[in-house]
């Protein structure tokens, strides 16, 4: 675990997030009076019990029991740790993440070697200017059509053939060489360093927080390798990146879709054309590591292979990587383009319009599934149909158990006219149901707690009750005082900032349990603030009996 992060920091996080929009970008919700609701994500139902509140800034299923803030929606749902789930935050927002200095002297520390390949692409794009050469690297981006504008937006750079650039003018010291070294930008052999890339375009690659990690760069023309990219580094790892993902977010306020090509000059050729959402894939096949991470951006992706053999083979690889991820909460299509192009050539003959109504045509997930599977067999004898059947079968059990499962079953049902498997059903599919609690019978403090906790407003009435209950020896007394505290030095905290502010507690899980009591808070037209008064109140009352009871067993007082 990295440094601690200051609670003001989250809190400030929290209020500039707005959780309707955050889980709105991964499922869909509905408006629901002035909450937002929808099937929940986190259990199987048929009935929408999940719900979100953006005046508390909080989730909560009535079904299963689930609840949290952003930050928790994050942590569940995208199985991030909690840091990775603040700076996921932060950088939707805009924010950068403060480090206290605590860092941990175990997690290796990337930062220099960020360093490097920040001042290197710097130097890749002023080549690109000013190097004598540089008039073949932007006569070959024109001849591809490329715009000046296109170029800066993407931070194409150059790397001359000879002179060794990178290694004269960043190799200076020792330690700098041995960075450059650790992050590919120059190579060594029989003890002679040299730069890697040599005569290229370069385009770099940067983390979806916007941080140059590696590049690609094509060589002017033909040869080989046409392509030569960062070999894998201690911050790049090309199973994992996506080129272009950092910019289609810059150029897009809210993603709701991404389009995943093959090549850097696919997701340029489109961005110039106005279609920002794309990405590419490094020259790599499609990992579960980038479906993990483009499903948790966003809920629908369209894949674009090229219309040929080997378009087919990669997509049909793609699609069976994702099956073990795909639920009826995303969408995932299929994309063939015509045969010897590649959307870079399509869009440039057809334009943006021409090319989205190829997007509209893609395939779904089943229909690609089914369609392959009966391209291998005919389908009107039996013994054709059986064999679809073994075929489909062990595949559509990679699916997780849930609808999307059941209805790929019922679509094998209809095409092979065999009645469908039953499937073993589970029903939860992240974590074991929680039962509806009963109602529990809470301590008064813990009562004040659960409705402060739900309703941070209710501080202000504090102020208002008998406030000898901060005397009470009950367990809970000082994380009640202390509430009260942080909400009279930050008033207008949602619950689930004021939450936050809990989750190192070793009571962290029982406080967000209460907070989410459905006996006690949200009560349908109840008095909330009588009822928080009231128990305050009724503690304080206790403390006098208290009190009295001790001074006259001292015999200080009469009854
Ligand atoms: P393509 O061969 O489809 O090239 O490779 P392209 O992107 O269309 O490039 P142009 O239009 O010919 O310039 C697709 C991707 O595969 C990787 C690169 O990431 C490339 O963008 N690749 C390809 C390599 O890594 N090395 C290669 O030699 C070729
Ligand atoms: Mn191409």
């Amino acid at each position: 675990m990295a440094g601690r992060i200051p609670p003001e920091f989250i809190d400030d996080l929290l209020a500039r997030t707005d959780i309707v929009d955050l889980i709105g970008s991964r499922i869909q919700l509905r408006k629901t009076g002035k909450n937002y609701q929808s099937r929940c994500p986190f259990h199987d139902e048929k009935t929408p019990s999940f719900t979100i509140s953006p005046d508390k800034q909080f989730y909560h299923c009535f079904g299963c029991g689930v609840h949290g803030s952003a930050i928790g929606f994050l942590m569940e749902y995208d199985h991030l740790p909690f840091h990775e789930a603040i700076a996921e935050l932060a950088q939707r927002v805009g924010l950068e993440v403060p480090s206290s200095g605590e860092t941990v002297p175990s997690a290796p520390d990337h930062a220099p070697l960020l360093r490097v390949l920040e001042q290197a692409a710097l130097l890749y794009r002023q080549q690109l200017r000013d190097h004598p050469d540089a008039a073949r690297a932007i006569g070959y981006l024109k001849e591809r059509g490329l715009t000046g504008e296109i170029a800066a937006r993407f931070e194409i750079g150059f790397a001359p053939l000879v002179g060794n650039l990178i290694l004269s003018r960043l190799g200076v010291t020792a330690e700098n060489c041995e960075r450059l070294l650790a992050c590919g930008l120059i190579a060594e052999q029989d003890g002679r360093r040299y730069d890697r890339f040599r005569d290229r375009i370069l385009f770099p690659i940067r983390d979806r927080r916007g941080r140059v990690i590696g590049f690609g760069g094509r060589l002017l023309g033909d040869g080989k390798p046409k392509y030569l990219n960062s070999p894998e580094t201690p911050v790049f790892h090309k199973g994992r990146e996506l080129y272009g993902l950092y910019e289609a977010q810059q150029a897009n306020r809210k993603l709701t879709s991404l389009l995943v090509v093959e090549g850097y000059l696919d997701v340029i050729a489109l961005a110039q054309f106005g279609i920002s959402n794309v990405v590419a894939t490094l020259g790599t096949a499609t990992t579960t590591e980038h479906l993990q991470l483009l499903l948790r951006t966003v809920p629908e992706l369209v894949f674009c292979f090229d219309g040929d053999r080997a378009g087919r083979v990669a997509a049909w690889k793609a699609l069976e990587t994702a099956l073990p991820l795909v639920t009826g909460h995303q969408s995932l299509r299929f994309l063939f383009l015509p045969d010897g192009d590649d959307p870079d050539t399509l869009v440039r003959r057809e334009g943006a319009e021409g090319f989205a109504a190829q997007v509209k045509q893609a395939s779904t997930l089943s229909g690609f599934l089914f369609d392959h599977l009966s391209e291998q067999t005919e389908t009107t004898s039996l013994d054709g149909r059986a064999r679809l059947s073994n075929l489909a079968k062990p595949l559509i059990e990679r699916v997780p158990p849930g609808i999307y499962r059941d209805l790929l079953n019922q679509r094998l049902a209809e095409l092979t006219g065999l009645p469908p498997g039953v499937s073993e059903r589970t029903t939860a599919t992240h974590r074991p149901r929680v039962q509806l609690r009963q109602p529990l019978r809470l301590s008064l403090i813990a009562q004040a707690i659960a409705l402060l906790l739900d309703d941070p407003g209710l501080a202000s009435k504090a102020a208002q009750s008998d406030d000898a209950w901060r005397r009470a020896s009950a367990p809970g007394t000082d994380i009640l005082v202390q509430l009260i505290e942080i909400l009279t030095t930050y008033p207008g905290m949602s619950k689930a900032a004021l939450l936050e502010r809990w989750r190192e507690h070793p009571h962290f899980a029982y406080l967000q349990r209460l907070s989410v009591d459905p006996f006690l808070c949200d009560i349908a037209g109840g008095d909330v603030a009588a009822e928080f008064t009231g128990a305050l109140n009724r503690l304080s009352a206790e403390v006098h009996k208290a009190e009295r009871y001790r001074l006259f067993n001292q015999g200080l007082v009469g009854e």
